[in-house]
């Protein structure tokens, strides 16, 4: 497809060199591991390879496929995964390669050697690294001790770079990308933080820091031929460690890298600690806030998106190579950049999860129908934790990779559907029903779609995660899908006997649980359905901005407040609180804090309330609650009044099941009834969109 058909778009849609290969656009899928690996073996899979072909078929111009090991299992950060250290792995990579160049798209992948983030447990030895180091990874998670690579070490792994170069330019690749970024073993050499040898490879020169990486780019190009494209994905700059590679450096890198061959470089930044550790997700510094003062060559004017924009412009002015340039960017702020002249490329992961059409939906001038990234980090987790069967790995997109299972297609029977609650679950059912042809009408008691998006978008704040755009989005394609839409309408069971639905879907939200507790009617305590209540009512005269800049000015909760549960909700309403003034603590019977909030928000924000002096008491028993607070017994059996002006439960919700058994026991409703999202099974808006995709497909 010629995609520079949007003036609005033309950069970014105008075709671009990498070296002698011709991208049709400037849009790079940049390389996420997504664990679609089967779990008893290590070749390519027909679900890896439909995700490829979705995102090819989406329109970009090239996918970067994540690292599959090239050293095994001493490389290797996990100890299942995909495997190209052996040509039994080139045939499932070749037909990886055909499914996405049947889009006129282009395929590349990453060499990586995980180093020191492989751990011990499964490799059965000590990891490696340019010098003795432990890497923080997740607060100690996988950060065995590793050992200093030897030179015999170096030279063999180094020609396994070559080899799995090798054997993906003949199962077809396009390009290759070699990652010594993060605190994998090429970074480990580069960043003088990790690297204390004394021999070549040492830390005494920027050329010594980046020999190791060079002599592979060297050799790789020698084999595979000066035309074949190979591009360097680096650490520019480091965070929050002594001796981490600057900016200048950053440059200095750039050259030596182009000297080498290189035809392109990916630069980002990196860093160690609570605030800069593992920032892929450049979003993530600024949660709960900002950090001030903030290096200059990153950009924190738009809260993490196009973080790393100077920086990258530093590496692009001092070589005449291409520059990819990633972190956080929509089809919006890449036009932007480009047109400044500040990188030759985009690079584009979640949006492209979120919606791998996004490309063609820009060329075609779509944009209301592009699905927003929201920027929640579930797709990391769900990496991290593996994917869980049944649950989506994305919150916007429920057919990421999975997409053979959740083609939509035609429904056999066109049925009249009728859709109760307006919230996640409920639109994306109707969505999905519309879409496969069902005859669909939509009710929702409130007078604005949503659901609980609209106050979880006030207490969460909308710098981080842009949910409001996930309404915005489901509401017009629904609307635009024909489906009926009836707000400020209570549904009850005679309107579903005149209706008369085929199917009737439930998507009512859950309840909100109330602790017991002597004295929980007492007046200082707020019920979370009570504030929800007043909340909403603001939230029909106002949106979610206006809201949350009037709550800093004035709420009916007094100074001093305890907070009852340490789940996500708890914690998202401490920092709503705590950012306007009120001294918080946290309480919560459970012993763990923090369930449901993503691991890499959970270290920044456990750290940044224990900045703010805020208790986290968690395994404690509830005693009673007077007008001077809350009583408790804490895990070490201290009795303890907590001083408290507001009692604030935030529990997580509990099923509501009433209608849907008086429903289903009555004559005449509907032959077929589904409960989806929290009325049924309280979550996330995750797990929300998710049921209502599921349901929309299955009926
Ligand atoms: C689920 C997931 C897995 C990722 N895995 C990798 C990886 O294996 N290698 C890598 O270099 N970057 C990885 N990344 C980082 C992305 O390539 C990208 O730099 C990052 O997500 C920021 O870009 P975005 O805001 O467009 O998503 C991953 C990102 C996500 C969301
Ligand atoms: S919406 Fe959330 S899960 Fe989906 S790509 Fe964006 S950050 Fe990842």
């Amino acid at each position: 497809m010629h995609m520079s058909g949007n003036a609005q778009f033309e950069k970014l849609l105008s075709p671009g060199n990498i070296g002698k290969l011709r991208l049709k656009n400037r849009i790079i899928k940049t390389a996420a591991e997504m664990n679609t690996h089967d779990s008893d073996g290590f070749h390519m899979n027909l679900r890896t390879i439909d995700y490829m072909e979705a995102l090819a078929a989406g329109g970009a111009g090239m996918l970067i496929f994540w690292n599959a090991y090239v050293d095994y299992p001493l490389g290797a950060r996990m100890p299942d995964g995909f495997r190209i250290d052996d040509d039994e792995y080139i045939s499932g990579f070749s037909k990886m390669a055909e499914a996405v160049h049947k889009h006129d798209c282009k395929i590349s992948a990453q060499l990586m050697h995980a180093g020191p983030w492989c751990p011990a447990s499964f490799s059965g030895r000590q990891p490696i690294a340019a010098s003795v180091m432990r890497a923080d990874v997740y607060g100690n998670f996988w950060s065995d001790e590793a050992v200093e690579a030897t030179l015999a070490d170096i030279e063999l792994i180094q020609e396994k770079f070559v080899k799995a170069a090798e054997r993906y330019k003949e199962a077809g690749f396009d390009h290759l990308e070699i990652h010594c970024a993060t605190q994998h073993l090429g970074n480990t050499f580069m960043s003088r933080h990790w690297n204390k040898r004394e021999d070549k490879y040492g830390p005494q020169s920027l050329e010594n820091r980046a020999r190791f990486v060079v002599e592979i780019l060297r050799e790789i190009k020698r084999r595979l031929g000066k035309d074949f494209p190979i591009g360097v994905l680096y650490n520019a700059a480091e965070y929050g460690m002594d001796n981490g590679i600057t900016p200048a450096d950053g440059q200095g890198f750039a050259r030596i890298f182009e000297a080498a061959g290189a035809d392109n470089l990916h630069p980002k930044a990196d860093g160690q600690g609570p605030i800069y550790g593992l920032i892929n997700w450049p979003e993530a510094i600024c949660y709960p806030e900002i950090p001030d003062p903030l290096p200059e060559e990153l950009d924190g004017s738009r809260n993490g998106a196009g973080f790393w924009t100077p920086l990258v412009a530093s590496v692009k002015k001092a070589v005449s190579i291409p520059v990819i340039s990633t972190a956080g960017f929509d089809a919006e702020l890449g036009e932007k950049i480009l047109r400044e002249g500040k990188a030759d490329f985009i690079g584009m992961t979640r949006r492209l999860l979120a919606d791998p059409e996004l490309p063609n939906k820009l060329a075609a001038g779509r944009l209301d129908d592009i699905a927003p990234c929201t920027r929640c980090l579930s797709c990391i987790d769900a990496i991290f934790d593996h994917i869980v069967p049944g649950r989506s790995c994305c919150r916007v997109n429920a057919s990421l990779a999975r997409e053979r299972e959740y083609e939509i297609k035609p429904a056999a029977v066109k049925k009249k559907v009728m859709v109760v609650g307006g919230g996640p679950a409920g639109m994306e059912a109707a969505r999905v029903a519309a879409l496969r042809g069902h005859d669909v009408a939509l009710y929702e008691k409130e007078h604005r779609l949503g659901g609980s998006i609209p106050v979880a978008a006030a207490v969460k704040g909308l710098e981080i995660e842009d949910i409001p755009d996930l309404v915005r989005y489901l509401s017009n394609q629904i609307t635009k899908l024909g489906v009926s839409i009836n707000t400020g309408k209570e549904v009850n069971k005679e309107l579903v006997e005149q209706v008369k639905p085929d199917v009737l879907i439930l998507a009512t939200g859950g309840l909100y649980s109330v602790p017991e507790i002597p004295g929980i009617n007492s007046g200082n305590v707020v019920r979370a359905a009570v504030l929800n209540r007043q909340l909403k009512t603001y939230l029909r005269f106002i949106g979610p901005g206006l809201l949350i800049r009037a709550t800093k000015f004035w709420m009916p909760i007094g100074k001093r407040v305890v907070i009852i549960g340490g789940g996500i909700h708890g914690l998202q309403l401490a920092v709503f609180l705590i950012k306007r003034g009120r001294m918080v603590t946290v309480v919560d019977a459970d012993e763990e804090m923090g369930k449901e909030v993503v691991q890499n928000y959970k270290g920044r924000l456990f750290w940044w309330l224990e900045q703010k002096r805020t208790p986290l008491l968690s395994g404690v028993k509830y005693e009673e609650i007077t007008d001077k607070g809350l009583t408790i017994t804490t895990k070490d059996g201290e009795k303890r009044i907590l001083a408290a002006d507001t009692i604030l439960p935030a529990l997580a919700l509990a099923p509501d099941t009433e209608f849907v058994k008086s429903l289903k026991n009555t004559k005449g409703t509907a032959p077929e009834i589904h409960q989806i999202g929290d009325c049924a099974n309280p979550a996330l808006i995750l797990d929300a969109i998710g049921d209502g995709s599921r349901i929309g497909r299955a009926i």
